[in-house]
């Protein structure tokens, strides 16, 4: 790692392997990630443990794990520079997640929104994991006493929950895990659904008019953003409360151009919404046709791919047997002699 980097700050995020990686989830976490990891060392998860928490089919899985570490890539993940692990191979998530359930209540899990959204999507298999999913989120995340976590605005419950959580193990016994701050983007934090712009975008939406995938071809991007919901008005002005749809489009151009939004209505002024939703096709089309290249260039590559998590692992490892051995003893259990 770079010795440039803000010495011993560690950035870490993380995105559950399910449905399509999405333009929510590139402008609210991943583009962010590859613009911050020359500044920080950092750690890039695939959470497949999490992805069970919700049934999958076991083959398509293993799949949608290797696409989405090639996806990271395409995005501009540089795997010289930070390090990329498939939560499963490092066993110290599971085994911290349980040491820190011990530490949380029902309460606090029972508060969180991701959980109720998710048990009512999912009435047929509400189980305890995607109860006590928040815990293993914090685990992910204090494993490598990380500082700073770019995520969007709907994890900004969960983020609090792992703060809480470092803080009350540093109290309880002595000071051992970073506190996490969040990394929020300005604009892009919270990307709207396409034909229902009252919900988020969500990657596992069984409409895939809600979303636009990472690795949609270009024409179905562009009927995708002419079908976006708006509204009946004429002047392109951003107004989330009465124009959530029209609102979502000019955030979304301004997260990928760069443009602040009153530039954006600036830019469109006396401009039809059609014209809005014809460059914002093209600017999403250019900004992902590089990413897509890529993507097929490497996807069919398992050796890469599997080298590129061989060595993850074993970084990953180092790291999360320093902090389980701190917190092992901290928490008074018999240190295990070591093997000859
Ligand atoms: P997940 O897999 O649902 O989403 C991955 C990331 O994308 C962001 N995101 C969005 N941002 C803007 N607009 C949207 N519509 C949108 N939808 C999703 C999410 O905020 C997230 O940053 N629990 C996490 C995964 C996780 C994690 C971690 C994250 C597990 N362990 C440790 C950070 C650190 C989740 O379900 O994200």
């Amino acid at each position: 790692m770079s010795t440039e980097k803000k010495k011993n700050k560690t950035i870490l995020s993380g995105i559950q392997p399910s449905g399509h990686l999405c333009i929510g989830n590139y402008v609210g976490a991943l583009k962010n990630w590859v613009d911050l990891q020359y500044e920080y060392n950092s750690i890039f998860l695939v959470v497949d443990l999490h992805a069970i928490t919700v049934r999958q089919t076991p083959s398509e899985l293993r799949k949608q794990c290797l696409s989405f570490l090639a996806q990271y890539i395409a995005c501009g993940i540089d795997p010289d520079t930070s390090t990329m692990v498939m939560q499963s191979h490092v066993s110290q998530h599971a085994e911290l997640s349980w040491v820190l359930s011990t530490l949380t209540s029902m309460g606090e899990l029972n508060r969180m929104t991701q959980f109720k959204d998710k048990s009512k999507r999912h009435s047929q298999n509400i189980n305890a994991g995607l109860f006590t999913y928040p815990v293993l989120m914090a685990a992910d995340i204090l494993l490598y006493q990380a500082d700073v976590v770019p995520v969007g605005a709907d994890q900004k419950q969960h983020l609090e929950l792992a703060r809480d959580l470092a803080q009350r193990f540093n109290s309880r016994y002595s000071p051992t895990f970073s506190v996490p701050e969040p990394y929020i983007p300005k604009s892009g934090a919270r990307v709207m659904s396409l034909q229902n712009p009252m919900k988020k975008m969500s990657k596992s939406d069984d409409n895939l008019n809600n979303l636009i995938a990472l690795l949609d071809p270009p024409d179905v991007i562009t009927r995708k953003i002419k079908r976006a919901v708006t509204d009946s008005g004429t002047d392109i002005r951003y107004d989330e409360v009465s124009r959530p749809g029209l609102a979502n489009l000019i955030s979304l151009y301004s997260s990928l151009s760069g443009m602040d939004i009153p530039t954006v209505e600036n830019h469109f002024a006396g401009k039809q919404y059609s014209v809005l939703k014809k460059d914002l096709a093209d600017l999403i089309v250019e900004t992902l046709i590089p990413i897509q290249e890529t993507y097929h260039s490497i996807i069919q590559d398992k050796d890469y791919l599997e080298s590129i998590l061989f060595n993850g692992a074993n970084t990953a490892k180092y790291l999360a047997r320093r902090t389980m051995s701190k917190v092992y003893r901290k928490v008074g259990f018999v240190v295990p002699k070591k093997e000859k």
